[in-house]
């Protein structure tokens, strides 16, 4: 056992070192933006290359997908089955690391007494058999029970698989109420009271209001800032998705674009969180597998009438489209869910004095698959 344990140790710092040597690189990545602010850089490039920049553990993590010296499509498993994705972002502080861990697409599913009685309820429950009466608990609570340690959790949509009492109990008392380092954003099956019917904009407005009495953070949009290194932005673009195609909020374009200048005068970077992945407009994303399929999966990024931003989009979700893409520099990752599949994208965008760039788009597997699945987010 000892001799294996050797071999495996060897076998890491082998990978790390040759990780090191190929990139060229050891220490931290900073930059200055031309206010001479310290602006931050994340582990992958514009060009697709690998710019593996912190040493590679090994321990403990067994590849399933790609390699650890490109990150961004590289997924491992560890020994507790929990299938994780890494992302590193460097600001050149050098206070400890910030950890961030998204989990995505929960569906906590179920009824109480006061869904009976509701024949849209009551129709839904009895057409979903998938992790009926709770069935998603214990994936969450496994992954959730992992990070809860992490300086904030990020859930993106769907944390409820369709409108209920039930589930909204199952989501207060199972995640909301027993961990305080949470910030959620609202998919496109929280609002769904009849699974795959349609329904009016108001009756949109009313439910929102409702999962606001449990929600942890505002509904539509909320930011928060950790150790005055970075920006958090959760932002519902999945709720209208079942009314009128995946969309942004007209109250949203006010405190994005605050924040994004409150970021850019602090010299920190921004994540985003939104539940349905923008369209790239990018052509190197015409074609994007999915990481576990093994080539049997796909999708085109570049342009999607079912994705955000795409030619289903109103004047709201068009103007949000154009903040993002113009404050590229800044933002450093964006962060989805929705598809239920281990995706990675670069959104075209421009940095603020007009020149080309992208932000990475990481889409996240649904968490109740597998053993549960999470993406690793180190600010260093
Ligand atoms: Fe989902």
């Amino acid at each position: 056992m000892r001799y294996i344990k050797t071999i495996a140790l060897l076998a890491a710092v082998l990978l790390c070192l040759s990780a090191c040597v190929s990139s060229g690189i050891s220490d931290i990545h900073t930059g200055s933006d031309t206010h001479g602010n310290t602006i931050c850089t994340s582990d992958s490039g514009s060009d697709g290359s690998a710019r593996p920049m912190a040493p590679i553990d090994m321990v403990g993590k067994t590849t399933v997908a790609g390699t650890p010296t490109y990150k961004p499509t590289w997924v491992y498993q560890l020994d507790n089955g929990i299938m994780v994705r890494e992302v590193d972002i460097y600001t050149g502080n050098e206070n400890d690391p910030i950890e961030i861990v998204q989990i995505s697409d929960l569906h906590l599913s179920g009824i109480n007494e006061k869904d009976i009685g509701d024949a849209e309820i009551m129709a839904t429950y009895n057409s979903r058999e998938w992790l009926r009466d709770g069935g998603g608990i214990y994936y969450a609570e496994r992954v959730l029970e992992y990070s809860k340690d992490a300086d904030q959790i990020v859930i993106t949509g769907d944390l409820m698989d369709f409108f209920s009492w039930g589930s909204m109990e199952y989501l207060k008392k199972f995640v909301f109420d027993k961990y305080d380092n949470i910030m959620a954003c609202v998919g496109n099956h929280e609002t769904a009271k009849k699974m795959g019917g349609r329904y009016s904009k108001q009756e949109l407005i009313t439910r929102l209001d409702t999962l606001q009495s449990v929600w942890c953070n505002d509904v539509y949009y909320s930011s928060k800032i950790i150790d005055g290194r970075v920006m958090l932005i959760q932002m519902d673009n999945g709720s209208q998705c079942d009314v009128n195609g995946a969309r942004f909020w007209e109250c949203q374009i006010q405190p994005l674009t605050e924040d994004l200048a409150l970021a850019r005068k602090m010299g920190i970077c921004v994540l985003l969180f939104y539940h349905v992945p923008l369209v790239t407009e990018n052509f190197s994303d015409m074609l994007r597998y999915e990481i576990l399929s093994g080539g049997s999966a796909s999708l085109n990024f570049m342009q999607n009438s079912s994705l955000a931003g795409g030619s289903n989009a109103d004047e709201s979700t068009l103007k949000i489209y154009d903040i993002i893409t113009n404050n590229g520099d800044i933002i450093k990752g964006a962060f989805c869910g929705h598809l239920h599949g281990e995706y990675y994208s670069e959104i075209k965008a421009k940095t603020a004095d007009g020149k080309d760039t992208v932000i990475p788009q990481y889409v996240l597997m649904g968490n109740p698959y597998d053993e549960g699945h999470m993406i690793k987010i180190t600010v260093y």
